[in-house]
């Protein structure tokens, strides 16, 4: 099967009440233990590429990379642009073979973030490819620009139609209380669901996207702090609240951070019981496995995507 868009993932997704999991990429080995695990439950996928991961990895050796997890599998796999913030950005994406891509300009006044985004979903359109928009602003880190909590703002349920509409985006990320990194809450977590509820009645069989919906595992977090880490308040979206979005308008969840923590807390992990480990596979290959746990799990218990290729 080729590389898809996520339209038909989407539409399905919507109708069955789950949610497809995106996970970021950057390395052979991170691309390895989600699609091995995907495969095992024959769950479509998302795998999305953030500019800095394209920096860090170069799309060459992520495309070849991809496209070899699709060589591996059956499955319906997605490759999208995670918070492209350029047109320019974008159309090299889609110029180079991705199928989806985001273009945020949540950071834009609403006049503007419309006119950037109708003018990537023209270009993507004409290719194919399917877009993502975003209205409301995380809060957290990402791209190494730090959104403060003060300069985040919930999404306005008011304004969804109208972007939707002169837009054209095949997709909403909205904001309702997720951040970005390892550090989501600092009491209780809270999401405003009132506002989901509300975008999903203006917006109904609309496909709507959660960032920054990583659990930051507990697990992951305790294994970092007991082999030398340093992550003391480290908290994040409660599996529950996933699944509550994923029954309702979110067909898509994003998670990075989860699997940082999975790959950093088994690295540590060789390192201190095995100071003089110095082969590189010795410390990805346990890495690799971690990842597959976490993303396996995720399919199956968390998104409900799992048995749906
Ligand atoms: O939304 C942010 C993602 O976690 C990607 O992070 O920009 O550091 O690759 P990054
Ligand atoms: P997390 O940091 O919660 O994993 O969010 C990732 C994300 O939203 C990528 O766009
Ligand atoms: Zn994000």
């Amino acid at each position: 099967m080729p590389l898809v868009n996520t339209t038909d993932m989407f539409k399905k997704a919507y109708e069955g009440g789950y949610a497809i999991g995106a996970f970021n990429v950057n390395n052979m080995e991170i691309v390895q233990g989600i699609t091995e695990a995907a495969k095992e439950v024959n769950a479509p996928l998302i795998l999305q590429v953030s500019s800095g991961a394209r920096k860090y990895a170069n799309h060459t050796y992520l495309m070849k990379l991809i496209e070899a997890a699709l060589a591996e599998t059956d499955l319906p796999i997605a490759v999208h642009l995670d918070h492209g913030d350029s047109f320019e950005l974008c159309k090299s994406c889609i110029d180079g073979g991705f199928t989806s891509v985001m273009i945020d300009g949540s950071h834009l006044s609403f006049e503007e973030n419309i006119a950037l985004t109708k003018k990537v979903v023209d270009y993507a359109h004409a290719h194919g490819v399917t877009v993502e928009g975003e209205l409301g602003r995380l809060a957290g880190v990402e791209d190494d620009i730090n959104v403060s909590a003060e300069d985040s703002s919930y999404t306005r349920p008011e304004e969804v139609e109208e972007f939707v509409s002169r837009t054209g985006v095949d997709s909403l990320a909205i904001a309702i209380g997720t951040s970005h990194g390892a550090f989501k809450f600092t009491g209780e977590a809270h999401l405003r669901f009132d506002i989901l509820e509300e975008v999903e009645k203006r917006l109904p069989g609309f496909p709507i996207v959660l960032h920054g919906a990583s659990s930051v595992i507990p697990e992951y977090v305790d294994m970092i702090n007991q082999f030398g880490g340093k992550m003391p308040g480290a908290k994040g979206v409660p599996e529950e609240m996933l699944r509550k979005a994923a029954s309702m308008a979110v067909c898509k969840i994003n998670i990075d951070s989860d699997l940082r923590l999975a790959m950093t807390a088994s690295i540590r992990k060789v390192f201190v019981e095995n100071p003089g480990e110095f082969d590189p596979r010795k410390y990805l290959g346990p890495a690799r496995s971690e990842i597959k746990k976490l993303v396996k799990n995720k399919l199956i218990n968390v998104l409900g995507c799992a048995g749906k290729a």
